[in-house]
């Protein structure tokens, strides 16, 4: 990518959005963290200028305990205008529970990998196609926007590779269903920018690139490189992690999403507007880790921090 003539063309374009998975992906995969924490980092990350959170997970407790309190998170936070809050939906019980707690939007996850799936969400892929459609109709019935992940787009912790071409087929399936956005998981953080690259470009022949975002975990340190290999193809959705937080119970190893803060910063850096005030982001995110007693994992977080300028 030509970075100067990438960096002219989008001057004007404030269009870049970031889907915070903080409260979601990160905080799935710690243990006891009070429901009062939760509220507070998703009301800090609201204030942050961030427009779309996704705010919990109603999937079965035994699976996932951590997120067994998503009611109480979704039902509790002081909302603001214009920002959604969003959660997780396997199947329609856990739609019907996510409408209870008025989430603004919810998503379906599916996986380009069949053992993946089987381990994720205890079925084939097409049994998780079978099942979404109900969820899907349910959800339409209701004006609640479903949107798609699709998981191991880059590999998968049980298979190894996965063929773009099943990438993309199962990206299509989730679009044409009703999904009105593709999220693309690099769930185990394994990508490059090549591969990501060419992995973007063949979803794209089958969704249309302003409908997918990238969900790139950042286990190998990768995620920053591969979203900027990504960026002129047209894709101006990510999803990103405050603080790096999280992993997948079901990756074991796999570390947290991009961290949101060093997402951010590049950005801006390019010329592309978020709406984000970097320096709340980095308290936000300070503040959980404190909670947490864990390292803020984002560079540019701890740079911004330690210098002071906060
Ligand atoms: P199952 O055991 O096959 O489901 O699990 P079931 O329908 O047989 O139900 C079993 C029990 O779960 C029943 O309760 C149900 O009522 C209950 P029991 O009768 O035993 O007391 N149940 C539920 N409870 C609450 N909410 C629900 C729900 N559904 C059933 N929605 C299921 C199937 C999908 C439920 C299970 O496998 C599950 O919950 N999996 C979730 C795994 C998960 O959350 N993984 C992490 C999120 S995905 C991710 O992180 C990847 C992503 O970030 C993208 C990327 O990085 O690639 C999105
Ligand atoms: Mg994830």
């Amino acid at each position: 990518m030509h970075l100067e003539t990438f960096a002219t063309e989008n001057a004007s374009r404030p269009d870049v959005s970031l889907f915070e998975m903080g409260p979601r992906d990160g905080l799935q995969n710690e243990i006891a963290v009070p429901t009062a924490a939760k509220i507070a980092l998703i009301e800090a990350l609201a204030d942050a200028g961030i427009k779309r959170i996704e705010s919990g997970s109603f999937v079965s407790p035994k699976w996932v305990p951590q997120m067994a309190d998503s009611g109480e998170v979704l039902s509790m936070i002081n909302r603001r205008e214009g920002v959604v809050y969003s959660a997780l939906t396997p199947n329609v019980k856990g739609l019907e529970l996510a409408l209870d707690a008025k989430a603004s939007e919810v998503a379906i996850f599916g996986a380009a990998s069949q053992s993946f799936s089987q381990r994720n969400i205890n079925c084939s892929i097409e049994e998780s196609i079978e099942r979404f459609i109900p969820l899907m109709e349910l959800a339409k019935a209701h004006n609640v926007p479903v949107r798609g992940y699709v998981s191991c787009v880059l590999g998968c912790p049980y298979e190894g590779e996965i063929a773009v071409s099943e990438v993309a087929r199962v990206s299509e399936i989730l679009y044409k269903m009703g999904c009105y956005e593709i999220s693309l998981g690099d769930t185990i953080g394994v990508g490059t920018p090549l591969k990501a690259r060419k992995m973007l470009k063949a979803v794209s022949e089958r969704v249309p690139i302003e409908k997918t975002a990238l969900h790139f975990h950042d286990t190998y340190g990768q995620a920053l490189a591969n979203i900027l290999a990504c960026l002129d193809l047209g894709v101006r959705s990510f999803d990103a992690s405050v603080a790096g937080l999280g992993g997948c119970p079901y990756a074991k190893g796999a570390s947290g999403n991009l961290a949101s803060e060093d997402l951010v910063y590049m950005l801006h850096g390019l010329g592309l507007k978020t709406g984000i005030d970097l320096i709340k982001l980095a308290r936000a995110g300070e503040q959980i880790s404190n909670q947490l007693k864990r390292i803020n994992g984002s560079k540019v977080a701890n740079a911004l921090l330690t210098t002071d300028v906060a």
